[in-house]
């Protein structure tokens, strides 16, 4: 009995291994299954929004001041709380020279000028000279061979013609660029020189030498590249703003977030406190400056330099959509949560009425006069105006009402965005969702800030969404590689590739996603707060991360109308690891193709296009990928993960496709 129970187990195990081998064997095939993914080239679907990529700016990480706002000079009015900061004098104590050399002192004029309260007087006691230096935004960016413009306001106060000496200075004490100017009456006055810059240097620093006997009050002190973007004065600085017009972004969200809040309502951003000269511009606190405890910027402050005449006119150069978002009377609800009472609102719906007749209004109206004035006679063409950033509760439904009736009786073409908060889910969202969409509100903007795994795990999120509710706008986004406001966060290749496999059900849903954009935009390398963010800079350089790549791919790649691309009958959205979307681009005739592989290994792909419309034999293909999940992108190695573009051909109406694991492809296939 026992032998051929022995046999049998021996038959057994025989027959098991065989169907392991049958089941290896089978493997290998499996391996190299051919995923086949179906394109309908001609079953147009939802059009897509001129604006559905966009950018999200918000000075948060010396993002406008020390950032995009080419100022190099820092506390250039003093009127930061250390009204010095930023500030050296050589041979002195802080506000005091030694009797024979001279002094400074602030002078607070704030009964005559509320903007601009503090300037300097600086008392030089003998005709030998007093020096004074400014150590810029972590140092000045000087690039060699470019010229640069000095100015200040100054007036004599005692003594006549003194000079002040202007130097471009390395830090380790040389010159490299030298102009005089010579304060000549007792009037204030605005004295410009320029500056031929003999070096290329990321911390440099400005001295100002003054030179004879005599007391001279000071103001405004600013040093600008000549070569701004558009070569405009006070303007931006030019390799940023090319960064954000590569991606042709289809709107510019400004200034925030939660800047546009404040942590007190007297903080909160206040468009009409931020145009005109900017010496009227009234210098505040950034909320940024002291959020975070692991990341301090006691000398982050909001010059206003960079403001709302500014932000317009940046989305205007780049092709996008202005979408101001306007305090709705609520301070940041994370810090004081402080309120306007429901009877007090009208100077802060006013400020939001005010805000469209300075974009559209015509020029006999007071509003579009101002902007006139500033030299932009045509309309700024604004579409959308956003109410509150991350607000939520009760409080902020009473006053989204409040605004959204003033905006839409008086201006009924206007799209207002409306929030959901800070999160992506839970209490808050839902009830903010549900109150917004009975309130049939044009857009609502959702936030998430959430790991990879979330990204990929929603790729469907808009799938079942009510297509008769509120059209979307997921104003911040952005994967967090360790977890929401960490220090760690880095802006992986992992985190990028999970966004652009998010970012296909985003297209797939352009009926429903009006907007998008990720959050932050910038960061300064030494100076921020906010990390992951989408483009980093020091002084003289900026790199875009691979979450730059794939919003550049998006937007640069967008088309007009949905395509569907199926596998199984089914949107791809994570079946076999790959998820991805089509649309149709009219204008070149073009199907477009976009397909993130998540696996860690090379798919082998068919594409199949189905539909009257057929292709031409080829097309172009653009590929990101990464070697490594944690792979990111360096000032010294700034486009290490970045797109390669090629042009393939094939015949029929079927591409045969290798994706590389852990990859981003876009195929702009060509159609007769
Ligand atoms: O993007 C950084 C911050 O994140 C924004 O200011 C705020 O809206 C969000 O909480």
């Amino acid at each position: 009995m026992t032998q051929p129970v022995m046999k049998s187990k021996a038959s057994v195990l025989v027959r098991s291994l065989t169907l392991l081998m049958i089941a290896v064997s089978s493997a290998h095939p499996l391996a190299a299954q051919t995923s086949v993914i179906k394109v309908q080239t001609d079953r147009y679907q939802a059009e897509i929004q001129p604006t559905m990529w966009g950018i999200f700016f918000e000075d948060i990480n010396f993002a406008a001041d020390g950032g995009i706002g080419a100022e190099l000079i820092k506390n250039r009015s003093f009127e930061f709380s250390d009204p010095l900061m930023g500030w050296k004098m050589y041979n002195m104590s802080k506000y005091s020279l030694n009797k024979q050399s001279g002094s400074i002192q602030i002078i607070n004029r704030s009964e005559e000028n509320t903007a601009n309260p503090h300037f300097a007087r600086v008392q030089i006691n003998s005709d030998s000279s007093l020096v004074i230096s400014n150590e810029g935004f972590r140092g000045m960016g000087i690039h060699s061979g470019e010229r640069y413009h000095f100015s200040l306001w100054a007036r004599q106060q005692e003594g006549s013609d003194t000079k002040i000496g202007i130097a471009l200075i390395t830090p380790q004490g040389k010159s490299m660029g030298e102009a005089e100017v010579n304060i000549t009456g007792t009037e204030w006055k605005k004295y410009t020189v320029s500056l031929l810059a003999s070096a290329t240097e990321a911390k440099a620093n400005i001295t100002l030498r003054f030179t004879k006997k005599g007391i001279v009050d000071v103001d405004m002190i600013s040093l600008f590249p000549q070569d701004t973007w558009k070569q405009r004065p006070n303007g931006l600085r030019k390799d940023l703003v090319q960064l954000l017009a590569d991606m042709k972004p289809g709107f510019v969200r400004f200034p925030g977030g939660c800047i546009v809040e404040g942590y007190h309502l007297d903080m909160r951003y206040q468009w009409k406190k931020t145009i005109g000269a900017v010496e009227t511009r009234e210098v505040i606190k950034n909320r940024w400056n002291d959020e975070f405890k692991h990341r301090p910027a006691a000398d982050y402050f909001q010059s206003f330099g960079v403001g709302f005449y500014e932000y317009f006119q940046l989305a205007e150069d780049i092709g996008a959509s202005p979408l101001p978002i306007i305090s709705c009377g609520m301070a940041c609800q994370f810090n004081s949560a402080e309120l306007v009472p429901l009877n007090s609102l009208d100077p802060y719906v006013q400020d939001a009425l005010d805000l469209i007749e300075f974009a559209n209004g015509t020029a006999d109206s007071k509003w579009g006069k101002v902007r006139t004035q500033l030299g932009h006679p045509a309309s700024f063409n604004l579409k959308f105006i956003g109410v509150g950033n991350e607000q939520w509760g009760p409080e902020y439904i009473e006053r989204y009402k409040i605004f959204a009736s003033a905006i839409q009786s008086k201006y009924p073409g206007i799209k207002i965005v409306s929030g959901t908060g800070p999160f992506s889910e839970g209490e808050l969202f839902d009830y903010a969702s549900k109150e917004l969409k009975a309130l049939k509100a044009d857009l609502v903007d959702e936030h998430y800030y959430r790991d990879p795994k979330w990204f990929l795990d929603h790729a469907d999120r808009y799938d079942a969404y009510d297509r008769s509710g509120p059209k979307i706008f997921a104003g911040e986004y952005a994967a967090q590689s360790v977890s929401t406001t960490s220090p760690e966060n880095k802006n992986t290749w992992l985190c990028a590739l999970s966004e652009a496999a998010f970012m296909t059900g985003l297209e797939r849903n352009a009926d429903v996603v009006h907007m998008a954009s990720y959050a932050p935009l910038f960061a300064h390398a030494e100076g921020w707060q906010w990390t992951p963010d989408l483009i980093w800079f020091d002084n003289l350089n900026a790199y875009g991360t691979p979450s730059y790549y794939v919003q550049k791919m998006f937007g640069t790649n967008k088309g007009n109308r949905v395509l569907p691309i199926l596998m199984d009958g089914l949107p791809l959205e994570g079946k076999q690891q790959l998820y991805a979307s089509a649309s149709w681009e009219e204008a070149g005739r073009e199907v477009i193709i976009k397909v993130v592989n998540t696996d860690n290994a090379m798919k082998h792909t068919e594409i199949q296009m189905e539909g009257k419309v057929k292709n031409s034999g080829t097309a172009k293909q653009i590929i990101l990928k990464g070697d490594d999940a944690s792979a990111v992108n360096s000032f010294a190695s700034p486009q290490y993960i970045a797109p390669q573009e090629k042009v393939v051909s094939f015949k029929g109406q079927t591409i045969v496709l290798d994706l590389p694991p852990q990859s981003f492809t876009i195929l702009r296939v060509k159609m007769k």
